[in-house]
């Protein structure tokens, strides 16, 4: 299991700290929630500060895009240095253009899903992307409880996946923790996110050691 730690949980004040410090503690990649108060009601940070921050580690950045109309602002996420780029079926963008765009700018493209979206909403584009993330909370905020009635999702975008010979990563964000992380690892997620589990943990290191350890 990889773990991908939310920076929404972290200490704003010190961005870029809180990113080395959880680079150190064995985050697999950096999860950067983007938010714009229309797509969800909340507003995060945008490109210029994932560009800020993206010197402190070397890790992945997978760029959590919780915006309206992502293809617009392709080109800023792109250059802030993301290397994973994943934006929601339920924006306004056009999925096919916003992946083909994702693409052409060398950053993995994924597409996210709501708990209200089916699984079937992402099999059009399963040849066309790296990634799906199935979101286990509504988004907009961290320290939600995990909705376990999410994971059948998985198995269903796998099934998919096999039936198409694909090989497709499958991420979950919302709610885990070490009462949930078992049930998503068993459902068969290769990613989950982590905000609250890692930032508020005394121990970042551990905090992360154990979430695995739980997968096992
Ligand atoms: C929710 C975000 C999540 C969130 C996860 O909209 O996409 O990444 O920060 O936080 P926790 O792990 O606390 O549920
Ligand atoms: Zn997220």
């Amino acid at each position: 299991m990889k773990i991908a730690p939310s920076l929404l949980s972290c200490d704003f004040s010190k961005m870029g700290e809180e990113i080395k410090r959880i680079d150190k503690s064995g985050a697999d990649w950096m999860h950067l929630d983007v938010m714009d108060g229309h797509f969800v009601p909340n507003i995060t940070f945008g490109a210029p500060v994932i560009k800020a921050v993206r010197g402190f580690s070397d890790k992945p950045f997978d760029v959590h895009l919780m915006i309206s109309e992502p293809l617009k602002y392709i080109d800023d996420f792109s250059d802030a240095g993301a290397d994973i780029i994943t934006f929601h079926i339920e924006s306004s963008s056009d999925p096919e253009q916003t992946i083909e765009k994702i693409r052409s700018r060398g950053v993995k493209p994924g597409l996210v899903i709501k708990p209200n979206t089916p699984a079937k909403a992402v099999f059009p584009y399963l040849d066309k992307i790296d990634l799906v993330l199935v979101m286990t909370v509504e988004p907009g905020f961290g320290g939600q409880s995990f909705m376990e009635n999410m994971l059948p999702k998985v198995k269903e975008i796998k099934d998919e996946c096999r039936r198409l010979g694909i090989d497709m990563p499958v991420e979950v964000d919302g709610g885990i923790g070490e009462g949930t992380i078992a049930k998503a690892a068993a459902a068969g997620v290769d990613i989950c996110v982590a905000g609250t589990a890692v930032f508020k943990a005394n121990d970042a290191a551990k905090a992360i050691q154990s979430l695995k350890a739980l997968c096992k």
